[in-house]
């Protein structure tokens, strides 16, 4: 009378013989229809939450192992509790026949379940991928980057393309780095702000090269800005340039230009003696025809003994994009923007000083929210019998906007931390080697005219009235510049 019926009842029995057992019965049925359920909906319709694809594939999925551990050590303990009393029982020896139907039903549970299994760590790694969960995931050390990512060029492109690119090695790496900084979320430990990682940035020719051809001709492309002195009258002045980006391809437009640095003819390295790469005392320029290597050495502030010995870093894009996405706005030029788009009334007076003041001292709120608050109350403040007070609180609502877009106090982050490389103007950036001294051995600089990248055709007043393509002498706003002074020395980008 003890046949399979008995046995498999008594496994079961098992199972729910204790409670270990039945709690994790309980957890792993539960947890399975649930996942059964999500999975139908994410098949059938698709969530549009980004979190729920980690809950479905990370951590449901995690509950029902969780369960299944529990049932297994429950049901265990109580075999073995019962062994010891019945072990007559334990002798009574299954059939051959009895034996193969188990065997078939065990891998057949197995196949399934890995499949199931299977299914799920696809969908996991293509969750871990997205930018979603590189940007949202980690609410709050990742808000900066993830939120000046959404409104950048690069608001398609996913994190994954810039930061690991393809292949095995570097997958391995970053998901090695990423259980690290999973912890370091954890235990709340990241550093802040975070470090810029161009010493771990995967070189430019495996990730932008990617998309962008290195040489591709650009030609010549305009640049027009809009900016406001900060004064009484928010007096306009702007400019237009045509900044020679040129290319690097000599089948298809002149090798010049700015990208002329990526001339597939020529490989340019540098020594920066700082982490983010602010002072470059040395250059060298080595043409791979000929052979011939230039190296230009800075006058003002020359390598030290010990500092020669600093890795040299091959010039690639994003020594000079090195924002092409995460990009934080200074309060002069973000506030020009809008000034300009008529988003803050020009005609208020003094609204371009103010609010940038109001943007510098909610910077150094403790995060953003008491921030935003500060904003409207210094503003307010300040124009208690302005006539008309709806622009007032338009001109409010638009200055918290680029705060919350540009500014991070709980991350420490905004534009003072987050130098910008392209351009020469709140930060040195092409200045870093083009500043007229960092010279090659018969004592020529590298060019600091101000023709030799751009040129100027049209600037002044509201509509300039002169346009030229021969290009015009910069007619500085602030009179004449010192040439021994570079223009980031008196523009920081805010009073
Ligand atoms: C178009 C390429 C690109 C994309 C897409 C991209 N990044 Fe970056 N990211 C960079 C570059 C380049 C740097 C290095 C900046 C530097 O060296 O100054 C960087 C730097 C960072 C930093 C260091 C802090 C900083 O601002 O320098 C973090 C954190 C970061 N990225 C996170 C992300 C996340 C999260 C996403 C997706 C939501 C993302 N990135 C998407 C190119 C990209
Ligand atoms: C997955 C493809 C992809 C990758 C990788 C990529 N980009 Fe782009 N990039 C684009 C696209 C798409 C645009 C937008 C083109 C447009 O709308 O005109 C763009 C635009 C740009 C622009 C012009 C931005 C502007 O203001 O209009 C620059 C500069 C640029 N990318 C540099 C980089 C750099 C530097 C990297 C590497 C850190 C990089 N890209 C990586 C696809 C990519
Ligand atoms: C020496 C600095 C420098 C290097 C190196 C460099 N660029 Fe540029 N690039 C510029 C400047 C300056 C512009 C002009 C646009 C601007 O001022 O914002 C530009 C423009 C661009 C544009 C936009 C052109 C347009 O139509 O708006 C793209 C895309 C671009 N670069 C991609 C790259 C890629 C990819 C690399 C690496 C292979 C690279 N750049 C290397 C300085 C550089
Ligand atoms: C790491 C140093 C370094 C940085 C940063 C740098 N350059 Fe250069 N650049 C050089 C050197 C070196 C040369 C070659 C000078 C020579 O041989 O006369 C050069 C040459 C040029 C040329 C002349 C190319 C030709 O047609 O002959 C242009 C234009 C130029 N750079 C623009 C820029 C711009 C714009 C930036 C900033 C976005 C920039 N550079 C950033 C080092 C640099
Ligand atoms: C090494 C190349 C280079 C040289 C030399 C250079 N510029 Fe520029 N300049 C740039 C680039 C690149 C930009 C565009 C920056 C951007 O895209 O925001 C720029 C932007 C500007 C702007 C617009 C300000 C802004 O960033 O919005 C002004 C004004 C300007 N340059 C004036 C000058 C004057 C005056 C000189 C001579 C003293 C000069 N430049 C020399 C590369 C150069
Ligand atoms: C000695 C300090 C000094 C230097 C160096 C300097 N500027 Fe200015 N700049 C001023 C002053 C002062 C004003 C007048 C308005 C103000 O207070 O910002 C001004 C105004 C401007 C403006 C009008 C918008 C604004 O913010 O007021 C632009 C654009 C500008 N400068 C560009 C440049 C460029 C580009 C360089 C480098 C080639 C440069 N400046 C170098 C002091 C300087």
């Amino acid at each position: 009378m003890k046949g399979p019926k008995s046995k498999r009842s008594q496994w079961v029995s098992a199972l729910v013989g204790n409670w270990v057992g039945i709690f994790g019965v309980v957890v792993a049925v539960c947890c399975l229809f649930v996942e059964l359920f999500l999975i139908a909906v994410d098949l059938f319709q698709g969530f549009r939450q980004p979190y729920m694809g980690i809950l479905i594939y990370l951590i449901v999925p995690s509950f029902v192992w969780i369960g299944l551990i529990f049932g297994g050590v429950g049901a265990w303990l109580e075999l073995r509790r019962r062994k010891k009393l019945t072990a007559a029982e334990a002798r009574d020896e299954a059939s051959g026949e009895r034996r193969t139907r188990q065997l078939v039903v065990a891998l057949a549970c197995t196949s399934l379940f890995l499949l199931l299994t299977s299914l799920g760590s696809y969908r996991a790694f293509q969750v871990t991928e997205s930018s979603e969960f590189c940007g949202a995931l980690c609410h709050t050390p990742m808000k900066p980057e993830y939120t000046t990512y959404k409104i950048s060029p690069h608001a398609r492109v996913r994190c994954t393309e810039c930061h690991i690119g393809p292949g095995a090695s570097w997958f391995v790496r970053s998901k090695l780095s990423g259980l690290y900084q999973v912890y370091a979320t954890v235990t709340n430990s990241y550093p802040r702000p975070i470090p810029v990682p161009v010493q771990n940035l995967r070189p430019a020719p495996e990730t932008c090269e990617q998309c962008h051809w290195p040489a591709k001709f650009f030609g010549w492309v305009e640049l027009r800005r809009q900016f406001f002195l900060p004064d009484k009258q928010n007096t306009p002045w702007n400019i237009r340039l045509l900044v020679k980006v040129g290319g690097a391809d000599p089948t298809k437009g002149p090798v010049e230009g700015i990208h002329w640095h990526m001339n597939v003819g020529n490989r340019m390295e540098y020594i920066a003696t700082d982490e983010s790469r602010q002072t470059i005392p040395w250059v060298r320029v080595t043409n791979r025809q000929t052979g011939a290597v230039t190296v230009y050495q800075s006058k003002n502030d020359p390598l030290t003994p010990q500092q020669k010995t600093l890795p040299v870093r091959v010039l690639d894009c994003v020594d000079c994009h090195n924002r092409p996405t995460h990009i934080f706005d200074s309060p002069y030029t973000a506030l020009d923007a809008s000034l300009w788009l008529g988003r803050i009334d020009p005609a208020i007076p003094s609204i371009k000083a103010k609010a940038a003041e109001a943007l510098v001292k909610a910077a150094g709120a403790v995060s953003q929210a008491p921030g935003i608050a500060l904003i409207a109350e210094k503003l307010s403040k300040g124009y208690p019998d302005y006539q008309d007070q709806p622009k007032i609180g338009q001109a409010i609502s638009e200055t918290q906007r680029i705060f919350r877009d540009n500014f991070f106090p709980e991350m420490k982050t905004d534009w003072k931390v987050r130098p910008n490389n392209i351009g020469h103007y709140i930060w040195p950036g092409c200045f870093r080697c083009h500043d007229g001294s960092h010279v090659n051995e018969t004592g020529r600089a590298i060019s600091n005219a101000c023709n030799s990248c751009h040129i100027i055709t049209a600037q002044g007043g509201q509509q300039p009235e002169t346009m030229s393509l021969q290009g015009l002498k910069f007619d500085h706003p602030g009179g004449e510049i010192p040439p021994e002074i570079l223009c980031n020395q008196c523009h920081t980008g805010a009073p």
